[in-house]
């Protein structure tokens, strides 16, 4: 492909989504309605002690920020979740997307100069999850096991650090997790910037080598559950790998700790594994496994495709670039109809930020055997990617921030064809359902 029909595709899906669909509500205030979309979409993290760098819990802390807010909003920049509207799949779990009437309600107000309104219509304030208590907690009560990363002194100013330890899981029989949560000391919650964690299994030569992913956490998230009918496991004799970026925030912590919970099914669910199809959640690579280079000023796309010889059900997609990543897309192609679609896109994406994609349940893309998935990512090392730390470097395939990756975490659930074949009649029946009911 040529570099500037590249450039041109790249542009064409990194545009900022227009909204002239959505109509804002008339003369928005804050006490009126910014205040309620403040508190639903940003607080989480703009309150004192948390991620964000500011605190927007009144008109006095927002007010001067309203010019930058309106910007961030309109580019789909805040809240950070890089996952396209309008292209793929829609219906996802914890989505921290706002709705496009939100955005022209920020729009409005701002264009406005960003009015204070009648304070008798203030809301009360918000309430947020405690730190330091499982977010699954009320619904699920303590998890049935936690696995701890080593301490780690954060400190209390510097640069973004990585912490990597491996700890064992302690587990001596193999268990299905019926949900996993990731959750940072109380101490550091406002340094831990997310939290991945993957298994270490022994190969057979008896070597360790990294396994699949058990969990991620990214600021604001909540616990993840492993859909019914599935049994993703905790394997025996496993070793449990942290990849953990902390970013100073002006408390120094030491010996910090990072911890994984998980719930187990057990009898009680009237649970049997045999009833269960397999669920794993890996990484699916876009360069062939190989390596690739990316020139200075240049921008480069890869590839990778992958298919299974059974169906599959795909339950959740997280894509992996560094600083040159600016795009990927998920699609599926069938020879036997010789149909393309497009799953997921996130074409704005932002290497700050690790989100896993939960399709909602009854919307999670099935994929029948044969098929092809198709990753596709897009680098740009040129001095128009405002996130290049250099537009002059050669950039490689490697570990460090400086160095790019390519791949997505997906979770699939591995079916036969009678299971695949009682999906897609409940696809069609909910669909048929649908349409009666309009
Ligand atoms: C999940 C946590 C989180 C949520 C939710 C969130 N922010 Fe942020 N915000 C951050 C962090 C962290 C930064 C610092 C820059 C970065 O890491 O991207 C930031 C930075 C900003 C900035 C400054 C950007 C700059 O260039 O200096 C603005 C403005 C902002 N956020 C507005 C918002 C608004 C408005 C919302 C809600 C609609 C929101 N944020 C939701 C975490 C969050």
């Amino acid at each position: 492909m040529k570099k500037s029909k590249l450039i041109g595709l790249l542009s064409a899906i990194a545009m900022v989504p227009t909204l002239a669909a959505a109509q804002s509500v008339d003369h928005p205030t804050y006490a009126n309605e910014v205040s309620r979309i403040i508190q639903d979409n940003c607080q989480i993290c703009h309150q004192p002690g948390q991620v964000g760098p500011m605190s927007f819990t009144n008109y006095e802390e927002v007010r001067p920020w309203a010019p930058l807010i309106r910007l961030k909003v309109l580019e789909r920049e805040m809240p950070p979740y890089q996952y396209d509207n309008d292209i793929g799949v829609q219906e996802l779990k914890n989505d921290w997307r706002m709705s496009d009437e939100d955005i022209n309600t920020i729009v409005a107000w701002v264009d406005a100069g960003s009015p204070m309104g009648n304070l008798e219509n203030l809301p009360q304030e918000a309430e947020f999850p405690v730190i330091g208590e499982w977010r699954l907690a009320d619904e699920l009560g303590l998890p049935d096991h936690t696995i701890k990363s080593s301490p780690w002194d954060v400190p209390a100013n510097g640069q973004d650090m990585w912490w990597e330890p491996e700890v064992d899981a302690g587990l001596t029989e193999s268990r299905c997790i019926k949900a996993v949560e990731t959750m940072p000391s109380a101490a550091a919650h406002g340094s831990t910037h997310h939290a991945n964690s993957h298994f270490v299994v022994k190969d057979e030569d008896g070597e360790w080598v990294n396994g699949d992913r058990l969990s991620e956490f990214a600021f604001g998230k909540l616990g993840e559950k492993v859909p019914e009918g599935a049994c993703r496991k905790v394997p025996a004799g496993s070793k449990v790998g942290w990849s953990i970026h902390y970013y100073p925030d002006g408390n120094a912590v030491p010996d910090d700790q990072v911890t994984v919970g998980i719930w187990y099914y057990d009898e009680e669910d009237d649970f049997n594994e045999e009833d269960t199809f397999p669920q794993d959640l890996r990484a699916y690579n876009l360069s062939g496994g190989g390596d690739y280079l990316i020139e200075p000023h240049g921008t480069l796309m890869t590839q990778g495709f992958h298919s299974f010889d059974h169906p599959v059900r795909i339950d959740s997609w997280q894509p992996h670039l560094h600083l040159r990543g600016v795009a990927m897309t998920m699609e599926v192609f069938d020879p036997a109809t010789g149909r393309k679609e497009v799953l997921s896109q996130a074409s704005n994406w932002n290497a700050g930020w690790n989100h896993s994609h939960t399709y909602e349940d009854g919307f999670q893309p099935l994929v029948p055997a044969g098929a092809t998935i198709i990753l596709t990512s897009w680098f740009d090392n040129t001095a128009n990617n405002p996130r290049n730390p250099d537009p002059d470097q050669w950039v490689g395939a490697g570990q460090r921030t400086t160095d790019e990756m390519s791949h997505a975490w997906i979770a699939v659930t591995h079916l036969d064809d009678e299971g695949f074949e009682e999906m897609l009649a409940e696809r069609k029946e909910s669909e048929d359902r649908n349409v009666a009911g309009r």
